[in-house]
Parts: C-alpha cells; sequence; structure tokens
C-alpha cells in the first residue's frame, strides 16, 4: 500500500473512531452532557426493546446515520444500512431519507433517532419506513418536543399526538416520554448554557460545574417530586410495529 493510501486509511479510521465515541457518549452519556437525562433514558428505553426483539439475521437500516448510537444494541443484525445525506465513515447509503433507495418489505429493523426534525416532511419520511419494513417489522425512533433550533436545517417538533397521526398507519405504537416536566425544564436550561458558553474554557468549565447538578437535580426532582406533569416533556422514545 502507497504511503498515501496508509495516510487516508488512518485518517478514515480516526474519523470512524471519532463517531464511534460520540455515539458511546449518546448511548451512555456522562453526567457533564447537557443531554444527560434524556439520553439516559432513551438508553434504557432501546436496551429494553432490543432485549425483548427474538430475531436472527435481521436487516437493519438507520435513518439518519452518521453517527450509530444504537447499532451495538443490535448484535444479531446480519445487514447494517446506514443512510445520511452526510457522508462519514460509517455511512454506506448517501441519500435523502424521504426517498428511500430500499425496496419495499425488505427491512426488519428501522432506527430512525434524533432526524425526523430536519426532513422536510415528516409525514413522507413516516410512509418510507412504513413502505420499507416488512410487515412485523419495527421502527425505533426518538423525536425532540422541546429543544433550542441547532442549525438552519432543523424544522420540526413533536408531541405525542403528531406522533400518533404520523405513525397511525403500523399496527402497534407505543410512546414513551424520555423525562417529565421537571427534568425537561433543567435539561434545557443546562442545553441553553451549554449553547451560550462558546469557548471550550467555559464548557468545560460547565461541565464540571453547573451541568452534572442541573443533571443530579433533574433526576432527582423527577423521584421526589409527585406529580409526571409532561407538559414540558422534551423528547420522547417510539416504537412502532408494521
Ligand atoms: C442529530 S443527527 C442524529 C444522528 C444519530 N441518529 C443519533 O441519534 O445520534 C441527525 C442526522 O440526520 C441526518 N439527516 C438530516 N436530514 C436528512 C435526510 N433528509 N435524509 C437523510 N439524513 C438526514 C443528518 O445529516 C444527521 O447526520
Amino acid at each position: 500500500m502507497a504511503t498515501s493510501d496508509i495516510c487516508a486509511d488512518l485518517r478514515t479510521r480516526e474519523v470512524a473512531d471519532d463517531l464511534v465515541r460520540a455515539g458511546r457518549e449518546r448511548l451512555y452519556p456522562g453526567i457533564s452532557n447537557p443531554n444527560w437525562c434524556i439520553l439516559r433514558r432513551r438508553s434504557e428505553i432501546f436496551h429494553r426493546w432490543f432485549h425483548g426483539l427474538c430475531l436472527q439475521n435481521a436487516r437493519v437500516l438507520d435513518v439518519g446515520g452518521r453517527i450509530q448510537p444504537y447499532r451495538e444494541l443490535i448484535p444479531f443484525a446480519h445487514t447494517y444500512w446506514s443512510i445520511d445525506i452526510r457522508q462519514t465513515a460509517l455511512v454506506n447509503v448517501l441519500a435523502n431519507a424521504e426517498h428511500l433507495p430500499f425496496a419495499d418489505n425488505s427491512v426488519d429493523i428501522v432506527i430512525c433517532t434524533q432526524m425526523i426534525e430536519y426532513v422536510t416532511d415528516p409525514s413522507v419520511l413516516a410512509r418510507e419506513i412504513h413502505r420499507v419494513l416488512r410487515v412485523g417489522g419495527s421502527l425505533f425512533l426518538s423525536a425532540p418536543s422541546i429543544f433550542p433550533r441547532d442549525s438552519v436545517q432543523d424544522r420540526w417538533r413533536f408531541f405525542p399526538v403528531t406522533l400518533r397521526q404520523l405513525f397511525s398507519n403500523f399496527s402497534e405504537l407505543e410512546i414513551i416520554p424520555e423525562c417529565a416536566s421537571v427534568a425537561g425544564f433543567l435539561r434545557t436550561v443546562a442545553v441553553m448554557l451549554h449553547f451560550w458558553a462558546r469557548y471550550d474554557a467555559a464548557r468545560f468549565v460547565l461541565g464540571l460545574s453547573l451541568i452534572p447538578l442541573l443533571n443530579i437535580c433533574g433526576y432527582l426532582g423527577e423521584i421526589v417530586s409527585s406529580t409526571r406533569d409532561g407538559s414540558f416533556t422534551v423528547n420522547y422514545s417510539v416504537r412502532a410495529v408494521k
């Protein structure tokens, strides 16, 4: 192999390592992560959901799969396609998910986490996912309900009623709030502090001080508060069976 090829190979592997690290931080978030409370909860929910699947040689499609936090929860995958509009070392299908380049009924599991808010029309994406799933196949999705706009591509937020409408043609649907209002409110404060702290040093200090404090207060607040008020739930996990 030529030296330039070896360097390119090392660079790709480095980028892949960064993405895998980013994925692991989403699956097992540290306490200094401003999204700790919802990532932690989603991880629990997805662990339980995937554990309950009895599938051999599953064909899995990760929609918006630039980073693949939940991939390691599916060791029984035979094929793992990852579709995204951004090419990374983990993406093997470069395409717009509103036109999935897959045949009808060709996939056993679709994972679609934190991406539906970016598409032009979420109902088109929901129809496409339904089309490519085989009958009895499952969709595992997560979607934000309250989150500051993070880019110019960010278009939508979702409530349970919207999610029920989007996935109404599935035969089974489960929607789980990833937190109630106390943790949701404190997580939003943590995210905004992280946004506003423009310098790495400021983020580092926040990550050692206020953000862990907000995370712990959110966690304990939900345990001790008698209400499970969901008016400030910030994110939902969704499981739908075709
Ligand atoms: C916030 S990231 C989520 C990554 C990963 N699914 C996760 O949960 O960490 C959203 C991803 O969706 C991708 N994306 C946005 N719009 C898309 C589209 N129309 N088709 C395919 N991918 C899209 C983005 O490029 C990005 O990689």
